[in-house]
């Protein structure tokens, strides 16, 4: 049996020498870190498992035994934006290593502007000793877009330093100490009563570009923090950078925090670099740890093998 680690930008060996150790027995090719293959098809022709990161279309159609193919990052826009798809299962990330880092992320960004960083900093710089009013967390409502493993995980987190919570989602959802808001009517509402936005939404042709100046425009407006704030972990697609900079100038928004950007890396000429109200992460709120997921993926595989139906499928038609 023979496994292809398919990634483009990074780098293959470090998922497949983990793998030819967790599996003997079984062949593990890579691509090189382009996502090209050089061998020849005959190679390809026994891979029966796709381990991808923004694969290369041209790859995935080289292999026609192809039973699964394993996202190796909690998103999949990058294999289903692909314009040929082959006709199989699609899995994606789901790993407490994996989690664990997201909720780090959003923990560490939601106080960053909640105990008013952006301002001490700038205080610092000018050495000045100047105390602010500082709201309690159960003054401050966190809404959190998007509420699957990650949302759920960073809202337990939030909510155990006492802040107040809203969520949206696509479908119905009843959390415990959450009002939870889903679908196009329940938008405004969700967005009326927050004051930290965290998005942590997958991209899909609805959440593609929802983060824009009308959205900003509808968060709550007279809460203690004054002025809301957006935090975007999910993916850049799902942003309009030029309405993020526009509502930070008029005041629309107060600060952000962005880990993913509508052209990654982020251009040296975008305007949101030099704002001090803005912390720009370089798409690493939550990486895929090779050492954790490769235990997690042979795991599946193992599973699988002894006909254990497959976890956390993706639903191509919905999109993630
Ligand atoms: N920056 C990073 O380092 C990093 C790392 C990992 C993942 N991510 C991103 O985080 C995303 C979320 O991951 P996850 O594991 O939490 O995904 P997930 O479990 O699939 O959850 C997605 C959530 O988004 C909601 N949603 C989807 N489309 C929606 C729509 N049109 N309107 C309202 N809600 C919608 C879903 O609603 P339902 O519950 O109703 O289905 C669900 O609650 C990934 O897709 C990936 O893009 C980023």
């Amino acid at each position: 049996v023979t496994l292809l680690v398919a990634v483009s930008g990074w780098e293959p060996e470090a998922w497949a020498k983990r793998l030819r150790r967790l599996m003997p027995g079984r062949t593990v090719l890579t691509t090189d870190g382009q996502g090209l293959f050089e061998g020849d098809d005959a190679a390809l022709a026994e891979v029966r498992y796709a381990l991808v990161w923004k694969p290369r279309p041209e790859v995935l159609e080289r292999l026609p035994q192809l039973e699964v193919i394993f996202s190796l990052g909690a998103g999949v826009d990058h294999i289903l934006g692909l314009p040929q798809l082959p006709d199989v299962p699609v899995v994606r990330i789901v790993d407490p290593d994996l989690t664990g880092r997201m909720v780090e992320y959003v923990v560490w960004q939601v106080l960053h502007h909640h105990r008013r960083g952006p301002e001490y900093a700038r205080q610092q710089s000018e050495r000045q000793w100047r105390e602010r009013r500082q709201p309690a967390a159960h003054e401050v409502t966190i809404g959190i877009m998007g509420l699957g493993v990650l949302g759920q995980a960073a809202a337990v987190a939030l909510g155990r330093l006492g802040f107040r919570l809203a969520g949206w989602s696509r479908s119905e959802k009843q959390l415990p100490d959450m009002a939870c808001f889903h679908g196009t009517e329940g938008l405004a509402p969700f967005l009326g009563q927050t004051d930290i936005l965290v998005a942590l939404l997958p991209l899909t042709p609805e959440t593609s570009g929802i983060l824009n100046y009308k959205l900003f425009a509808q968060m709550k407006r007279e809460g203690p923090l004054g002025g809301p704030v957006v935090i975007n972990a999910g993916r850049g697609g799902s942003q309009v950078e030029a309405d993020i900079v526009a509502a930070l100038e008029d005041g629309k928004l107060k600060g952000a925090s962005l880990d993913v950007f509508e052209t990654e890396p982020l251009p040296p000429d975008s305007p949101l670099w030099s704002r001090p109200e803005v912390v720009i992460t370089p798409h690493n709120a939550a990486v895929s740890d090779p050492e954790a997921l490769t235990r997690q993926i042979a795991g599946q595989i193992a599973a699988y093998e002894r006909g254990a139906p497959l976890k956390n499928l993706v639903d191509t038609a919905r999109g993630y």
